[in-house]
């Protein structure tokens, strides 16, 4: 075992994806991650194949309420899928590493394009409450303080010691992004902008809220953008949507309060349009490989 890294070596990662592999006939091209109360996309995926994560070989456990904690494989619009219904947050406690791992396990399974979704605190002034933000761009705080999953010893079997980060976010997809909300009538609260992804689980205080935003920050997390880096750094495609489910409090007047329950409420009122949205995104995808 390396004195460096814990979680997320090739070997490890192999053992977890052959374990799988010998248990599913699905070779999933699409892995998606459900955030917070968005975990009803799994329920579209057709003649589905569930492993808890307690189960398989390596897997963090979930710990968050409002997070299933399992994989689901089967096919979503026709396309093999695999889909995390809950993720693994820096602020459970596990190493970076350890929480980004099934990234690595989805790029050894074949998994060519990934979808994140997450709830999310809406910086920008103009955001509502209920708003998708399409993901363009990130800012990794805890990397400022070198919490970064690819920390260590770089693994050339997964991709290059410094990846680049400025094409994060697919510009295709993004695109493909915008043409389904338009088409699905979603343009009035479809948003893009900059996720910010913090450690957590503290929520925001005012000032840091106010900070993030004069940083250039539209909205602010504690998921995704560790995924992304591990997954861009295996050369995988990468799209996210944020679910806007509470405003970040910026002013010292106001009465609000971020809280846990705010953000799953919020999640079932929009969860049926990100849901279509993504399996639309999905579907199209099949149909125009070239262009998307
Ligand atoms: N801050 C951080 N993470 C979040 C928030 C927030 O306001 N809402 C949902 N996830």
């Amino acid at each position: 075992m390396s004195e460096f890294v814990s979680g997320g070596r090739y070997e490890e990662c192999q053992v977890t994806t052959d374990w799988l592999l010998s248990r599913t006939q699905v070779r999933p091209t699409v892995g998606i991650v459900c955030g917070s109360g968005l975990g009803g996309l799994a329920k579209m995926i057709k003649d589905p194949q569930v492993f808890k994560y307690s189960d398989i070989p390596n897997f963090p456990k979930s710990t968050v309420h409002g997070h299933a904690g399992q994989l689901v494989f089967g096919t979503l619009k026709g396309k093999p899928c695999v889909c995390m219904q809950g993720r693994f947050h820096l602020y459970e406690g596990y190493p970076i590493q350890k929480i980004t791992l099934p990234m690595r396990v989805f790029k050894l399974m074949g998994v060519e394009t990934m979808i994140m979704t997450n709830a999310a605190g809406g910086l920008n002034q103009d955001y509502k409450v209920g708003d998708i933000m399409i993901i363009k761009d990130h800012i990794n705080m805890p990397g400022f303080a070198g919490i970064n999953p690819l920390s260590g010893p770089n693994d050339d079997k997964f991709g290059v010691r410094f990846p680049c980060m400025s094409d994060a976010y697919d510009r295709k997809l993004r695109q493909l992004a915008h043409d389904v909300a338009t088409e699905l009538g979603y343009s009035e609260f479809l948003q893009e902008g900059v996720y910010c992804v913090l450690g957590g689980p503290s929520f925001e205080t005012i000032a840091e809220c106010r900070m993030l935003n004069r940083l250039g920050a539209d909205a602010v997390g504690m998921s995704t953008a560790h995924e992304v880096i591990v997954a861009r750094h295996a050369k995988m495609r990468c799209f996210a949507l944020s679910l806007i489910s509470n405003r970040a409090v910026m002013d010292y007047d106001s009465q609000e309060k971020a809280n846990h329950e705010e953000v799953l409420e919020t999640g079932r009122m929009r969860a049926e349009q990100m849901e279509k949205l993504v399996s639309t995104m999905v579907a199209r995808m099949e149909h125009n490989d070239n262009s998307y």
